[in-house]
């Protein structure tokens, strides 16, 4: 179990590993470019802004010597900075003084036109364009008179410098390359607190199985305190349903049920007066009426524990018949739970084989002549015949331990089908 987690973990972590770097990485991508645009926005406002005070100044007292003043000095201006194209538009629209890099006289003539869209703004609008793998960033600034009113606008094309676009972009991958190594390193931490958590959980569990195997131990001990002062009985008939129940390859959540129900079988017994449990005649009809109502006792006990409830099939329905005869509801063949078809012939046999207050122990023979008898009748014919293939071995190897051997071999059992 402890190997499958191991590789079960391990895969999930990976997704999980992958699913973070994915989103988290994608996030410090995303905020990567925004701080890129922001620093473009930034720089392009800080050089378009020196521009400002010398259009405002024309625009308020306007002259042809002011604008031939004016244009030299944008001209000057514009071949030291990183804009490209510097245009101003009265309030109407109308462009008043442009100056354009010889390099960006074809960029000019592909960006997008503009109408007076950009007249009515109050603020400051800016405009990312990527053209030819370059970045650039087109910038409208309103140009206000000393009173704070609106008398026209400038537009710039900013070049973001190569340089700063590319240190920005390796900041950001060196971001996302670390993300993505904190995400794999807190990964791989898990991993092992992970295991360790489970391993935890795994004996925790165990610890409550054992619990509940020795609450069973004790309640199947009770009643065989009332009915045989030893355990022998419970031990043998439940390893020789193990035995049949391996042969049939029972799964392992069958197998539980059925090691509850065997231990189980006669629990409700415990209801039963000693005067009919004990008596060594043969009961009356109506003794025998009681002491069929057993079974129903005992479920009336287990079903309250939902640890127990996989041991009913055994506890209720022990004492049916392959061909309808047995009690409490006469079910026949096939509708007889499997778990209490199997446990019926361990049952049986046991009885046969055991010295009993009004009876000395049947030998191996007469014992398997009775169960074949019974087959078909009161027992599965296929199981009974898969039992007799195997009951000699069986009959020798376990019916004549002493009860501590027994409860070795039971332990056994236990710690097979019940440790996780
Ligand atoms: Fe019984």
């Amino acid at each position: 179990m402890i190997e499958n987690l191991h590789t079960w973990l391990a895969i999930r972590l990976m997704l999980l590993c992958l699913i973070l770097a994915l989103v988290i990485g994608g996030l410090v991508n995303y905020l990567g470019s925004i701080r890129l645009d922001n620093h473009v926005v930034d720089m392009a406002k800080e050089e378009t802004a020196s521009y400002i005070g010398q259009v405002a100044a024309y625009l308020q007292s306007p002259s042809p010597q002011a604008l031939d003043n004016l244009n030299r000095r944008i001209h000057a201006e514009i071949e030291r900075d990183h804009l490209i194209i510097v245009e101003f538009y009265d309030t109407d629209s109308h462009k008043i003084i442009e100056a354009v890099k010889p390099n960006a006289k074809e960029l000019e003539a592909r960006l997008p036109k503009h109408g007076s869209e950009f007249a009515g703004k109050g603020g400051i609008v800016c405009t990312k364009l990527a053209l030819n793998g370059d970045t650039y960033m087109r910038v409208f600034v309103p140009l206000l008179n000393s009173s704070g009113t609106k008398i026209g606008y400038l537009e710039g094309i900013y070049h973001a410098p190569t340089e700063i676009i590319a240190q920005i972009k390796q900041q950001t991958l060196w971001s996302l390359i670390l993300v993505v190594l904190v995400i794999f390193a807190t990964t791989l931490a898990l991993y092992p607190v992970i295991i360790r958590m489970n391993r935890n959980l795994v004996a925790y569990s165990n610890n409550l199985a054992l619990t509940n195997i020795g609450l069973l131990k004790v309640l199947g001990s009770a009643i065989a305190k009332r009915d045989s002062d030893t355990n022998i009985h419970n031990y043998r008939v439940t390893l020789y349903s193990v035995h049949i129940g391996e042969q049939l390859g029972l799964a392992n959540t069958a197998m539980k049920g059925l090691i509850k129900g065997a231990f189980l079988h006669d629990l409700g017994k415990i209801a039963i007066s000693d005067t009919i449990l004990h008596k060594s005649g043969k009961l009356t009809d109506e003794e025998f009426e009681i002491m069929k109502s057993h079974v129903l006792h005992g479920e009336d006990l287990v079903h309250s524990y939902d640890w127990l409830k996989d041991s009913l099939d055994v506890v209720t329905c022990h004492h049916e018949k392959f061909d309808g005869s047995g009690y409490p509801l006469g079910l026949a063949q096939n509708t007889i739970p499997l778990s209490a078809r199997i446990f019926a012939i361990a049952d049986v046999f046991d009885a046969l084989t055991s010295k009993r207050p009004y009876k000395e122990p049947f030998s191996f023979a007469v014992s398997i002549e009775i169960i074949r008898e019974s087959s078909g009748s009161h027992f599965d014919p296929d199981i009974a015949q898969l039992f007799m293939d195997h009951a000699e071995a069986l009959y020798t190897e376990i019916c004549n331990d002493e009860e501590a051997l027994l409860h070795q071999k039971l332990e056994a059992c236990i710690i097979k089908y019940f440790e996780e």
